[in-house]
């Protein structure tokens, strides 16, 4: 069973390099409507604007203007890195208006080896002018709807989109996404599960780095989490799981002062 989730998530790696190389062709006319992330809608030019597509096939979110959170499993190890582009400012990745930066430098976290502590930073060679989305630094947004967005995969095995998809969904508790098939590996204190038992709204592949957050007490966006894997996308009795970021608040926060 470990071994059948380690390649699931490795697979998650190599396909998001894959479909880097899919998002750059042009989108044909058939995949004008897409649903995105799974089961979700097209977001509004400005509403999600820390948001950010990396040219591996992963998302991310700007944790400061030079700051890019995203998975570990979507970067290599911790050093000097010019060979990521990030596009932001736009829900269009062909859009003239589009922002694209290079990387300077990866930060992969510490420990990582494929299970838990799924989060990295990306050093932007210059700082966008784009608002950018804080980290919950307590467990207390840990609970009720999440918003997820991503130019990812519209369904399992699909293709990623051009035009940024969000959808939301539920909190699901740590007892309750272990009990689910595959899923027994899952670490409580890192991880944590969001999704509808009848499945038919997800994350999904090239989602990875992205982020998934709520709204706080002030109204503001908060990142609870990181997209990072799940069995298939959007199956029934089988939630996304996302890195559980209020846990890793603190390193994330010591690590950027540093970058
Ligand atoms: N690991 C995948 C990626 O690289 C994300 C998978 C998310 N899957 C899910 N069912 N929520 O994009």
């Amino acid at each position: 069973m470990k071994s059948l989730l380690k390649a699931l998530k490795r697979c998650a790696v190599a396909g998001a390099a894959a479909l880097a190389v899919l998002s750059l062709q042009p989108v044909s006319a058939a995949q004008a409507a897409p649903a995105p992330v799974v089961g979700g809608t097209r977001a509004a030019q400005g509403e999600f604007p820390f948001m950010v597509r990396l040219s591996m096939g992963c998302g991310g979110a700007l944790y400061t203007q030079q700051i890019v959170l995203t998975a570990a499993h979507c970067v290599g190890r911790t050093g000097p890195n010019t060979s990521i582009t990030a596009t932001a400012g736009v829900v269009d990745l062909q859009s003239s208006s589009r922002i694209t930066v290079r990387s300077t430098y990866v930060y992969r976290a510490p420990g990582y080896n494929g299970d838990g502590k799924d989060w990295a930073l990306i050093k932007l060679a210059q700082p966008v002018n784009l608002p950018t989305l804080k980290i919950a630094t307590t467990t207390q947004y840990n609970n009720g709807t999440f918003t997820v967005a991503g130019w990812g995969a519209n369904r399992e095995g699909g293709s990623q989109q051009r035009y940024l998809l969000k959808a939301n969904v539920p909190f699901v508790s740590d007892a309750q996404c272990r009990s689910y098939s595959g899923y027994g590996g899952l670490i409580p204190s890192e991880e944590i599960c969001a999704g509808y038992t009848a499945g038919g709204v997800d994350t999904c592949q090239g989602d990875s780095g992205g982020p998934m957050f709520r709204r706080d007490a002030s109204n503001q966006w908060i990142q609870v989490g990181i997209v990072s894997w799940g069995i298939g996308c959007a199956r029934a009795n089988a939630p996304g799981v996302y890195a559980e970021v209020s846990t890793f608040a603190a390193q994330i926060a010591s690590a950027a002062a540093g970058l």
